[in-house]
């Protein structure tokens, strides 16, 4: 059952799709203190977990973390940052009794869950305007469920978004795409699309082509696409500033930038240099900028990645004198320890700062919107400006979408990927622990770069990574400009990869069922073992293995020079291990087990009851033969 509390009058943020009647703050089954800001209290019990808050660090159980809802441009996705790219403002409090809570605001929140006391939970809503929604139900599941349905049906991508996807900042010119693709083909590495980075824009201009690096895009992408190939395009929030450059022109004069507190553009740095933010809060500026992804529709492009988002801001016009004139007052000075800090931060203080979030507004249902007040339904609302456009003028479920920022809503309209997190091994179980807790907050079509995209991959990172790559609906390898090459054909053993790569083919059909029926249904591809064995005190603790579907569990390897890993069966279950068109199959009762599994292996376990088709190997999703499945059972 839900219940909605208002206070005040909130943002529209569009996070929900169902009409419930608010009831009396009396009502309200926590403490809850109103004023400048919201703080709700309450205490757990020892052995109560909470789930949710979507992309955040930490593990699946949240207990012990002080986590922020504030749309970052965080690459360092250590565990001591308390927010990445998403504001997912969804928790569950599991005990005895189980309730989910939805604080629809979208500025800051800071949810001190059993940080300050162990037992103690304090979230601080950063306002007095909100909507705050409880879920009541038997199971988490069934609160994730009743959830869902309130915040509408998830976005659902074409069937070739589930195919394999290779990227890398820094391809440039054409011959750099053709390269990717014939260096997979020749070495039996399936491909489903390449992604274009910034580096394909004309000086980083949204929905502008280098001519000289592309002189017939049109028919470029249209030989990509008659290859099985589909080229993936970066668009970022920013948009230069620049007279003749028609997207500025046309905004400018439509006065859909966001402005300062005196009505002039707000004037901040990205990629290109100086942008004008386009105010996607105003729904006719968010219409005009979606109908400009028509330049590239327009010559075959039908997926697109969006990011920058947040958004990201690298300074602000201001921001920079601020910063020159305290350096100026350093120059010719010996720099002692405080001058040396004040120089630091006066530097490293101009990217992404509050001083400039606050300082710019947008025009939203005729109401002036101070950035800072409504900063985590930004880039939410770019995508939506994108998904809105991309389903009318190619159909339902015809486009690629995701983002780097989102707030619960946009999981309707597109997927996410996790942002720039690192090749390191520890950031395989931070891509599974997010699986099931974005999932929780909608958003179902998602994934990390695989092999990491700052800092040097290894072949046997890529190979373990790609093992749980597998299973995640978008599967995609991504690098940051001067990284380690990582395409698959780069390292020694290619027919490894070629290997796991295969095992994601012969996934596909089942992963695309799955991945539709959760979506249609609300449920959660990916659940903690917890949601599924509430009464077994082992599974309650796993955050290393996750249920998918109703079939099967996944348990990655996920640390370097292993040959295996222990993991837990709830009940019995036949671990199949796949690896090309081999299937190793081993019965293995409930309890603790060693499993052995090699580099070019991917293990799966299935439930007892339970089967999975297979598909044969292929090289892309065009060629994968639907009809003719094999079935693997364990009954
Ligand atoms: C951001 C994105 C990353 C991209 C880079 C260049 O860091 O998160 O994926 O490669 O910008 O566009």
């Amino acid at each position: 059952m839900i219940k909605k509390f208002t206070l005040g009058n909130p943002i529209k943020t569009e996070a929900v799709v169902e009409s419930v009647a608010p009831r009396p703050l009396s009502d309200f089954p926590f403490m809850i203190t109103t004023g400048d800001k919201t703080v709700i209290t309450f205490t757990l019990e020892s052995s109560d977990a909470v789930y949710g808050l979507g992309e955040a660090v930490r593990g699946i159980n949240k207990r012990g973390w002080i986590y922020e809802s504030w749309c970052s441009d965080e690459t360092n996705h250590t565990e001591d940052k308390r927010a990445l790219y998403g504001a997912h403002n969804f928790i569950i409090i599991s005990g005895e009794e189980k309730l989910g809570l939805f604080i629809d605001f979208p500025s800051k929140i800071e949810w001190d869950i059993c940080y300050s006391g162990v037992n103690e939970v304090k979230i601080t809503v950063f306002g007095s305007d909100m909507d705050l929604y409880t879920v009541s139900g038997e199971s988490e599941r069934g609160i994730v469920r009743r959830f869902r349905k309130l915040i509408g049906k998830s976005y659902i991508p074409p069937l070739w978004a589930f195919g394999y996807q290779q990227s890398c900042w820094g391809y440039a010119k054409q011959e750099d795409f053709i390269s990717v693709r014939d260096n997979h083909r020749k070495r039996n590495l399936p491909l489903d699309c390449i992604y274009m980075d910034i580096d394909y824009m004309d000086s980083f201009k949204d929905f502008t082509v280098k001519k000289e690096l592309f002189p017939d895009f049109k028919a470029f992408a249209d030989d990509m696409r008659s290859q099985n190939i589909h080229l993936i395009p970066i668009i970022d929030a920013g948009v230069k500033k620049e007279e003749g450059y028609s997207v500025y022109d046309e905004g400018h004069a439509k006065g859909y930038f966001c402005t300062d507190k005196d009505g002039n553009e707000f004037e901040c740095g990205v990629w290109p240099g100086i942008v004008g933010l386009p105010d996607f809060l105003n729904r006719d500026a968010r219409e005009w900028f979606g109908s400009q992804y028509k330049a590239l529709t327009d010559m075959g492009i039908d997926g697109f990645w969006n990011d920058m988002n947040e958004p990201a801001l690298f300074y602000s016009v201001d921001g920079l004198k601020k910063a020159d004139k305290k350096l100026e007052e350093l120059r010719d000075k010996q720099v002692d320890i405080w001058s040396f800090f004040k120089m630091k931060d006066a530097v490293l203080g101009i990217q992404n700062s509050m001083d400039d979030y606050s300082s710019f507004y947008h025009y939203m249902d005729g109401r002036k919107v101070c950035h800072k007040d409504a900063h985590n339904i930004y880039g939410a609302f770019m995508t939506r400006a994108a998904s809105d456009f991309l389903e009318k003028e190619l159909g339902k479920e015809k486009a690629l979408i995701f983002s780097r920022a989102s707030y619960i809503g946009a999981h309707r309209g597109s997927g996410i990927w996790f942002g720039d997190n690192f090749s390191w091994w520890s950031h395989i179980l931070l891509n599974l622990k997010m699986l099931p807790s974005v999932n929780m907050c909608g958003f179902l079509y998602c994934g990390a770069d695989l092999g990491g995209f700052n800092s040097n991959c290894t072949e046997d990172l890529l190979l373990r990574w790609l093992a749980l790559g597998v299973f995640t609906p978008l599967m995609r390898n991504h690098r940051a400009l001067g990284t380690r090459a990582q395409e698959a054909y780069q390292f020694e053993h290619t027919q490894w990869f070629s290997d796991v790569l295969a095992v994601r083919y012969r996934l596909i059909p089942y992963m695309y069922d799955t991945f539709r029926r959760c979506a249609e249904e609300y449920d959660m591809m990916f659940r903690p073992l917890a949601f599924d064995y509430p009464e077994d005190d082992m599974a309650r603790e796993v955050e290393d293995q996750l249920m998918l579907g109703e079939e099967c569990m996944i348990a990655p390897v996920y640390e370097q020079n292993r040959n295996g890993r222990y993991v837990y069966l709830p009940e019995d279950m036949l671990l199949v291990k796949l690896s090309g068109e081999n299937i190793v199959k081993e019965q293995l009762g409930r309890g603790v087990h060693y499993i052995d599994v090699r580099l070019n292996e991917v293990p799966l376990f299935i439930k007892k009851g339970k089967k999975i088709s297979l598909a044969k190997p292929a090289l892309n999703t065009a060629e994968l033969d639907a009809d003719n499945l094999f079935e693997v059972d364990f009954t």
